[in-house]
């Protein structure tokens, strides 16, 4: 039985006027272990029962059926629990080991579906270093929403138009070279980009230039539509090589362009809630009472604007997925944007306009220095992966040189390393990228619990057993409880992560499990001991599980051997 559950009912039979849900919400877990494996406070209950908590605490635990514990003690106005582990230990790994791919789920989803915006990054321009957060995380964030049985649909909501592919066009225009651009697509078009951007400074002819092209691009001129195809595609190509390299695959590439010409209905129902203004040429609603800028629905020269589109995406998601959430997972600096999506949704009547959450992320930057687009020193992540698998690479020649598959581990290694970084720390902190740390065998790694886990393999392989079926698994000391206790709090690190949209939580849960394996391996001769050796081994497996099951979970690989 859950072993919260177990201290509930031993409590409600002494405490009759609580239910079992009351208790349980009470419930804590003390940082220390000393303190017990769970307490009970007992402070709110000191106006109803009209005495001290410390003696609410002794006159209950006077009370208390303590059997099926290890002990049960009063310290002040706690009454902590102390479980039995070789039972509450056996459970545990009874139930990782019958059905490892499903431990620690619970049920928060009830299969509904969540939108998610991921990715999204902008056509002919490189997908650089800050896609990567967006990618990760958002990857992340559904594998987690995955395992509490909710229905992610992954959306790569690309960039694909708007004013600066105007800008692009202008640019091909007037320095466009085909040979050059067949050569290396994305990096000759991206030049161009940089170019009219530097050269607008001193003519800003161009910036007109670049607002004339989209303009025709939106009228269906023939010419900027192939070109706008042709730059879609040579783009979408190259973002699909580093998808493939990162394992993500989206149910939908559905971008701006695909909304564009949806843009009747909500002018539409702006107009008929009468919220659609004029303002020296455009057209705006007002979000004064929000304490936020207008929206910005037609521009002066009639086109359309990014907010438009993103409402029509809104309302199309909405009737298309039926979703309880839609989350967009992209840099903090949207944050008024998004919150101004959210309020022009609600002014349009749209009761669900809260489903909508973003999902904010910090700023990255390289080896200490910042990356932006337009100035053109942009990382692409293509080159970054393949310098982390390279790093990787040489690591396993000198850790284990007659490794077989090194290639493909090294790619696991290393992609996984890159990864692993992005999501261990809270999203919304910005994150340095320094390769030689991230790749590094030891410390918060990605690498560090993979190379755990391959230790826990490779102690599998010389023990040469993996059913556990007939093991005794309540022979666990103290030194297994440390491990299999924290295995105990898989769950609740999942729902947890699901709940604040945070991978984090993950990330630490494993390399908290990955040091506490280490530390064991460390101390205890697990193949020695003849009596408890398959104990411990049953330990190991269900160690390798746990963190190859959390380790999946963020979209990084659990090589067996490495
Ligand atoms: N393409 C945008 C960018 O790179 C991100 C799009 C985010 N999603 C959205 N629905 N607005 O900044």
């Amino acid at each position: 039985m859950d072993e919260q559950l177990q201290i509930a009912q031993t409590l409600q039979a002494v405490l009759p006027d609580l239910t079992i849900d009351d208790i349980l919400n009470k419930l804590e877990r003390p940082k220390d272990s000393e303190h017990g494996d769970f307490a009970f406070p007992t402070f709110f209950l000191a106006k109803t029962l009209r005495k001290a908590p410390q003696m609410i605490a002794g006159d209950l635990i006077a009370q208390l059926d303590t059997t099926g514990y290890q002990k049960v003690e009063q310290a002040g106005p706690y009454i902590n629990f102390y479980m039995d582990q070789g039972q509450v230990g056996a459970n545990i790994l009874t139930e990782i080991l019958q059905d490892p791919a499903n431990y620690g789920r619970r049920n928060l989803g009830h299969n509904a579906h969540v939108t998610m915006d991921y990715s999204s990054p902008n056509i002919a321009k490189p997908m650089g270093m800050g896609h990567l957060r967006s990618t990760m995380i958002g990857e992340a964030i559904a594998r987690i929403l995955e395992k509490e049985y909710y229905q992610p649909v992954r959306i790569d909501y690309l960039g694909d138009w708007g004013t600066q592919f105007g800008k692009m066009m202008a640019a091909y225009k007037m320095w466009g070279d085909d040979d050059e651009i067949a050569k290396d697509p994305i990096n000759t078009l991206l030049s161009y980009y940089v170019r009219i951007s530097k050269e607008a400074e001193d003519h800003p002819e161009y910036d007109d230039l670049g607002r004339e092209w989209f303009a025709k691009l939106e009228n269906g001129d023939e010419e900027a539509r192939r070109l706008w195809k042709w730059f879609r595609e040579i783009s979408l190509e190259r973002f699909q090589r580093v998808y493939d390299m990162l394992g993500v695959d989206f149910d939908s590439y559905s971008g701006e362009a695909f909304m564009a010409p949806k843009m009747d209905e909500p002018i539409q129902l702006l107009k008929n809630k009468g919220i659609l203004k004029p303002s020296q040429g455009a057209q705006i609603v007002d979000l004064d009472k929000y304490d936020l800028p207008p929206l910005l629905i037609i521009k002066s020269n009639g086109t359309t604007t990014y907010i438009t589109r993103d409402i029509a995406a809104a309302l199309y998601r909405k009737r298309m997925y039926g979703h309880v959430k839609s989350l967009y997972v992209v840099g903090a600096e949207q944050e008024s944007y998004f919150k101004q999506l959210r309020a022009g949704l609600k002014e349009m009547g749209f009761n669900w306009y809260d489903q909508i959450e973003h999902i904010s992320f910090g700023l990255m930057s390289l080896n200490g220095k910042k990356m932006s687009t337009r100035k053109g020193n942009v990382v692409s992540l293509e080159d970054v992966l393949n310098d982390s698998i390279r790093l990787a690479r040489q690591q396993i020649a000198e850790k284990n040189p007659t490794l077989a598959n090194a290639d493909e581990v090294a790619k696991q290694v290393g992609v996984g390393a890159v990864i692993f970084h992005d999501l261990k720390n809270n999203r919304r902190n910005a994150i340095d990228f320094n390769l030689d740390e991230v790749v590094k065998f030891e410390g918060e790694t990605g690498p560090y619990v993979q190379y755990s886990r391959a230790r826990a393999e490779s102690l599998l392989r010389k023990g040469n057993k993996r059913d556990f079926s007939t093991t005794d698994l309540t022979q666990i000391g103290e030194a297994e409880w440390e491990i299999v206790s924290f295995m105990g709090q898989f769950a609740d690190a999942i729902e947890r992560a699901a709940k604040n949209y945070d991978p984090s939580v993950i990330a630490k849960y494993a390399l908290e499990l990955a040091k506490r394996f280490n530390r064991y391996y460390a101390h205890t001769r697990i193949l020695d001991d003849e009596a408890l050796r398959d104990t411990r081994l049953a330990v190991v497996q269900a160690v390798s599980h746990v963190l190859k099951y959390a380790l999946l979970m963020l979209d990084v690989q659990a090589p067996d051997e490495m």
